[in-house]
């Protein structure tokens, strides 16, 4: 039987993308407006409403929640609005999910970790936020595995894609406004194309939507790992420009409202378990994201 989504957030980067992985399937894909996750009573109609549909049209429901506030400086002035949209919104959602016995793909971040690391984080290595978005998203992680058996987070990192902004965007603005660009080193993570990221997820709600019954918590990335440096000579290299007018420097020349994570690189071992296709290079995915005019 084939699946149906309904993907919270799906105007943002990784939403807009989902739809683009689900092909022909039933996607509905609402907008913030559309679909406000801290609006209770919409919440709540909008997964009976999406259920009841899918079941009619003989398709498996599953909930893929894209949505987030994602601005990761602005939360440390901002706690309480972050809070409600990354915690106690996906909580309403997987409460409405259990009801409807309907599975729930919640997407979550690399900085639930404390990012001092010096191997892949594994799904159960201990947590240890350092930043007010790290700490809601993990607040969401909690509330989502606690609302019923058939939740999963799935952890990524270091995304970009056709939609919105993201450093591969700014940085391909940058290198046609400055001779160089000085770009952090010593923050080491994968990069990871919402596009590819989009089709695991869509490969995993199949599997749930199944009855298989993965470890509930999950790392996709892209594989491999670099520095912000790295990638910004990467997406250089793709421009056809010099990469050497990227210039490393490090985490304390620019400093910012909140820490970021020295060490992101997420492993992939318990998707690799789950029976899914572990996602490509990122390296490999950079020049595809070029190759088909994705970004810049
Ligand atoms: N981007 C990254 O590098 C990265 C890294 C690790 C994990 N993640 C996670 O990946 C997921 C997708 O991120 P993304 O990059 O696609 O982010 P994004 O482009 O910022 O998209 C997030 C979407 O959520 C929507 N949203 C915000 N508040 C909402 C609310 N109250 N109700 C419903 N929707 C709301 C936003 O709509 P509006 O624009 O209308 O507010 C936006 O369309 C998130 O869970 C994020 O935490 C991202």
């Amino acid at each position: 039987m084939s699946i149906a989504l309904l993907v919270p957030g799906g105007r943002g980067q990784l939403g807009h993308d989902l739809v683009a992985a689900a092909g022909d399937g039933l996607v509905h894909a609402p907008s913030s407006a559309e679909l406000d996750l801290t609006d209770a009573g919409a919440v709540a109609d909008a997964v009976a409403s999406f259920a009841d549909t899918a079941r009619d049209s003989g398709l498996r429901p599953v909930v893929v929640n894209a949505a987030a506030y994602t601005a990761v400086d602005q939360a440390e002035t901002d706690e309480d609005r972050a809070f409600a949209v990354n915690a106690e919104g996906p909580g309403l959602l997987a409460a409405r999910c259990a009801e409807h016995d309907v599975p729930l793909l919640h997407v979550s971040t690399d900085y639930v970790f404390p990012g001092d690391g010096t191997r892949p984080y594994e799904p159960g290595d201990p947590t240890g936020p350092r930043s007010a978005y790290g700490r809601t998203k993990l607040a969401g992680e909690e509330r989502v595995l606690a609302a019923g058996e058939r939740s999963w987070v799935v952890r990524t990192a270091w995304v970009y894609g056709a939609s919105g902004g993201n450093f591969v965007k700014t940085i391909a603005r940058l290198a046609g406004e400055r001779e160089t660009l000085s770009v952090v080193d010593d923050q080491v993570g994968s990069p990871t194309w919402s596009l590819d990221l989009a089709h695991g997820l869509v490969a995993l709600a199949g599997v749930v939507a199944g009855g298989g019954h993965p470890e509930r918590v999950l790392h996709a990335t892209g594989g491999g790992e670099t520095t912000w440096c790295g990638f910004a000579r990467a997406i250089f290299a793709e421009l056809g420009l010099d990469p050497e007018r990227v210039r490393p420097c490090g985490t304390a020349d620019f400093p910012r409202p909140a820490p970021r994570p020295a060490y992101s690189v997420l492993s992939g071992a318990a998707w690799a378990r789950a029976g899914l296709t572990p996602l490509r290079d990122w390296r490999e995915a950079l020049a595809a994201a070029f190759a088909t005019h994705a970004v810049p």
